[in-house]
């Protein structure tokens, strides 16, 4: 198939600009197209038939589901179980819609079982990008949207990396340039007795704390991986992964940097082409590549799977990455790390 690339012209109308790729959701094709957190691979959530070409062209399992993307409250009614949009989902929605949260609550029967891999919980969020928000209201559906990547490899946060993984694969991808927050969003599941953060992402843990109290983590948030109850099946698979075999630093600032200059040495030394990700500052070492992601945890988030393409491009073998510490949005960056990391060093 061939992939049609619609560039966004932000001096023009925009819903002008969205119709063909609204109109290609309505027929039962599948867009991918930008949001504030990564590009998403949209497809009608009501049409089973259209959300299976979304697995297909991303050759992800089936036993991984999907978020729902709406443009408005009065859509969360028809996906949502009556009665499952509590008091705290109502001021979750209030506080951080639009935006990078997404809520798993108790699905009604409309939604197909495709999208949610048979589970009987839904997940939702309400977008704040402009392009997003557009192409579901023009759409009049809501839109069940994974990252739009292929399924193991990094998130794209650029029009570029979703035509690198999947042109000939999707009917079409909207070029809103470059995602902003660029780590996935936080999602919440609220379906049960206790809020149980799922995935960290572009909201902080703090954050919501703040507005509903404690909030328990599940173990796979901090963990590589998670062979036990899985409310959330896609946690415990590989995600993110650059192409090199990455290596996670983890540890105080001083012994980090000294033991990165060594397996980074040591890498070079076995005829490896290495780069270095640092998050406190640029750390040089002779015949590597050294990448400092950011200054601040917005900046990282942002760069971090851009970084990850750039050393794909680069045929990089292996990558040797700085941790960040855990507040902020570094929970959702160290939650990335340890996920696309091969191997995690404790110095
Ligand atoms: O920022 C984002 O959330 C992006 C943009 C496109 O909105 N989307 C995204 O989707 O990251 P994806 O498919 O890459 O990650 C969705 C995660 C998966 O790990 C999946 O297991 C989980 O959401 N999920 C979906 N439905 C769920 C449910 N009913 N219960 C628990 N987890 C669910
Ligand atoms: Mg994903």
């Amino acid at each position: 198939m061939k992939t049609r690339v619609f560039t966004i012209d932000a001096s023009k109308d925009l819903k002008a600009q969205i119709a063909p790729a609204a109109a290609i959701i309505k027929n039962g094709g599948v867009v991918a197209f930008p949001t504030e957190t990564v590009y998403g691979l949209g497809a009608n959530a009501y049409d089973a038939n259209a959300v299976k070409k979304i697995f297909e062209a991303k050759k992800r399992p089936a036993d991984d589901p999907l978020i729902v993307h709406v443009s408005d409250n009065s859509m969360v009614t028809g996906l949502a179980d009556a009665g499952a949009i509590s008091d705290v989902a109502r001021k979750l929605m209030a506080t951080f819609w639009p935006g990078p949260l997404t809520i798993v609550v108790k699905k009604s029967r409309a939604v197909p079982g495709v999208v949610t891999s048979g589970l009987d919980t839904v997940a939702i969020r309400m977008p704040s990008h402009p392009v997003a928000r557009a192409l579901i209201e023009i759409s009049g559906v809501p839109i069940a949207a994974p990252s739009a990547n292929l399924f193991e490899r990094p998130s794209p946060t650029k029009a570029s990396h979703v035509l690198t993984d999947l042109d000939g694969r999707i009917d079409a991808v909207i070029d809103g340039g470059s995602a902003d927050i660029g780590v996935e969003s936080t999602i919440i599941d609220i379906s049960g007795e206790k809020s149980l953060l799922l995935r960290p992402g572009g909201v902080p843990l703090e954050k919501l704390e703040e507005l509903i109290g404690a909030i328990e983590i599940h173990p796979s948030v901090r963990e590589k991986y998670f062979y036990g109850f899985a409310r959330s099946p896609g946690m415990k698979l590989k995600h993110y992964a650059p192409d090199a075999r990455l290596v996670l630093v983890e540890g105080t600032r001083d012994r980090v940097v000294e033991s990165i200059k060594k397996l980074a040495a040591d890498s070079i030394k076995d005829g490896k082409k290495t780069a270095i990700l640092s998050c406190t500052g640029a750390i040089q070492v002779d015949g590597a590549i050294s990448k400092q992601l950011g200054n601040d945890q917005a900046q990282i988030a942002k760069n971090l799977f851009d970084a990850f393409r750039e050393m794909n491009a680069l045929k990089i073998d292996v990558i040797i990455a700085e941790c960040t510490t855990e507040d902020g949005l570094g929970l959702a960056i160290m939650n990335r790390l340890r996920k696309a990391a091969e191997k995690i060093v404790r110095a």
